[in-house]
């Protein structure tokens, strides 16, 4: 691995700005504050959480200390009436796009760049040469691909090296075993393993569907039968957590940590309280014996339901 060092458990922002239930501000601003002051320093986020909202956040909350952060952008989602919009990481797009993120984020570079999905109309060769571009120019640090299939990541490699992968991996969303996670350790690709709570569910602080009243509701595995399913698997898992001293959730990500020092995760939370118990999950250690008694109760695709809506599935793995 030859990308920069960051830290394994760091933070997902895109809950402060609406994506699951109501968020506020003040609280999302002092989380971010509390990450970077406990060296916690990967923020991720996206132009297109609340069209710019998110990037507005974390300008205040690293003002005066944009050193201390490191800062993960994605691009390229559209909106559009009604909701989502189609992909676009044609250069022209991503050239403009960096430009108004800069501005949002009062910085002068960010760290690291991502396009969101695969976009089937751009050549992948293209859309990595003009981030390559905005490298030369320092207007990016490195280059990342988010749920990009092990071909795609192979073209874009072969243009410029990617520093990181972002891709949903969990307990319940194990997919990239069989051909992404072998494709970016042989490139030396980092990954960055997002929804590792599986979007909070893995917490085991859901107890029915409708405690679920935001976005989550319209995903098949939060659904009807689907989410009761679901939740007996949670409660096996609280239980190993107890035997274990920690929580739900505390478990879910070290699992992930301990797929690989080449993985970092970044759980997303708007709650101080959350972040403090996520971070500490660095500190439970999975011996073998664990892992094979998580892998016994929960082995791969066990979950009930896609991890999308049937909408959003086509966009994964492009
Ligand atoms: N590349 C992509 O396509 C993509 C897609 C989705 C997300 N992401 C990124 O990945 C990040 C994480 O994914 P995610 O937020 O979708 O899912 P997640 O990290 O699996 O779960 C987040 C949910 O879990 C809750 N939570 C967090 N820590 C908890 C704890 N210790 N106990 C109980 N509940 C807890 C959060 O609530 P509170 O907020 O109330 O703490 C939030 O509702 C996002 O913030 C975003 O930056 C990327």
């Amino acid at each position: 691995m030859n990308g920069p060092v960051v830290s394994a458990v760091s933070l997902g922002c895109m809950g402060m700005s609406g994506a699951y239930g109501q968020s506020d501000d003040t609280v999302s601003i002092a989380t971010i504050e509390r990450a970077l002051e406990l060296g916690h320093n990967f923020l991720d986020t996206a132009d297109y959480y609340r069209t710019g909202h998110n990037e507005e956040l974390i300008a205040q909350a690293i003002k005066g200390k944009r050193d201390k952060a490191f800062l993960s952008v994605k691009t390229g989602q559209l909106i559009a009436p009604g909701g989502t919009g189609p992909i676009n990481t044609h250069p022209d797009y991503l050239r403009n796009a960096v430009m108004y993120s800069l501005q949002r984020l009062k910085t002068d570079y960010i760290d690291l760049y991502t396009p969101a999905r695969v976009d089937p109309t751009v050549p992948i060769e293209e859309t990595v040469g003009a981030l390559a571009d905005l490298v030369q120019k320092g207007v990016i640090r490195y280059i990342g691909l988010s749920e990009a299939s092990a071909a795609s990541v192979r073209r874009a490699a072969a243009v410029h090296p990617i520093t990181a992968l972002q891709i949903e991996y969990s307990l319940w969303s194990r997919d990239i075993e069989a051909e992404v996670l072998p494709t970016i350790r042989e490139l030396g690709i980092g990954l960055v393993a997002y929804a590792p709570l599986s979007r909070g569910f893995l917490s085991g602080e859901y107890k029915t569907p409708e405690d679920i009243k935001d976005n989550r509701a319209r995903m098949p595995r939060y659904q009807g039968k689907n989410f009761y399913k679901n939740l007996e698997l949670v409660e096996k898992i609280r239980t190993l957590a107890t035997e274990k001293g920690c929580t739900p959730a505390q478990l879910a990500i070290a699992w992930v940590l301990a797929q690989g020092d080449d993985i970092i995760t970044i759980p997303g939370s708007k709650q101080i309280k959350h972040l403090e118990e996520n971070i500490a999950a660095e500190n439970v250690q999975l011996t073998k014996q664990d892992l094979q008694s998580i892998e016994a109760i929960m082995p791969a695709g066990i979950v009930s339901g896609t991890r999308y809506p049937e909408m959003f599935m086509n966009a994964l793995n492009r």
